[in-house]
């Protein structure tokens, strides 16, 4: 499905594991912002006819926001400050200005969140399956809702123009390897 230039680190998920409360806060926090953004694309003119659509991907995004948060006080841990991510900060200001070019970039940057977020969910369901089975399956069921985002806002851009989306995916797979070679020391999921 994915067309990613660089694969996450093997050492990914034993890092971003150590402090699972910081992690966990991360994911919500993510889940929260993808709401938000689904919502937010709407502003767009080109995607008026796909409002319906981007409605159902944010009542997807708050119900997964509300399981993270559901995990989180299972665990006595609460919900906190969110951490900024130099791999999304740097992906969208790849964006470029003009309403057009800008609804074609934020759809693909949304769709390769969503591939990321993705990728990772499977790392970190294989990773926690022995030490924490049910956080493990959590995860794994996250994997298809994803996957379905990415396709979806790929398509989306697609048709709003096919070849200029084909080239801004060519020069955003570019960025994110580049960005993803930079490692970090915090336990945040991008
Ligand atoms: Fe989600
Ligand atoms: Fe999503």
């Amino acid at each position: 499905m994915l067309m990613l230039r660089r694969p996450v680190d093997p050492d990914w998920a034993s890092r971003v594991t150590r402090r699972l409360d910081e992690l966990l806060v991360d994911h919500a926090h993510l889940e929260r912002k993808a709401a938000t953004t689904a919502i937010h694309l709407e502003k767009y003119r080109e995607l008026y006819p796909q409002v319906h659509v981007l409605n159902r991907i944010a009542i997807e995004e708050l119900q997964h926001f509300e399981q993270v948060l559901s995990i989180l006080e299972k665990h006595g841990w609460s919900f906190g400050q969110p951490q900024r991510s130099e791999w999304i900060t740097g992906m969208m200001r790849g964006v470029r200005q003009g309403r057009r070019e800008s609804a074609i970039d934020h759809l693909v940057v949304c769709a390769l969140i969503e591939g990321r977020s993705c990728e990772k969910f499977q790392c970190l369901a294989r990773h926690l399956a022995d030490p924490e089975p049910a956080l493990s399956n959590f995860y794994q069921s996250l994997v298809e809702s994803e996957g379905n985002h990415y396709a979806t806002y790929l398509i989306m851009a697609r048709e709003i123009d096919l070849a200029e989306t084909d080239a801004r995916l060519d020069w955003f797979l570019d960025l994110d390897a580049e960005l993803m070679a930079h490692r970090h020391d915090l336990c945040i999921l991008h």
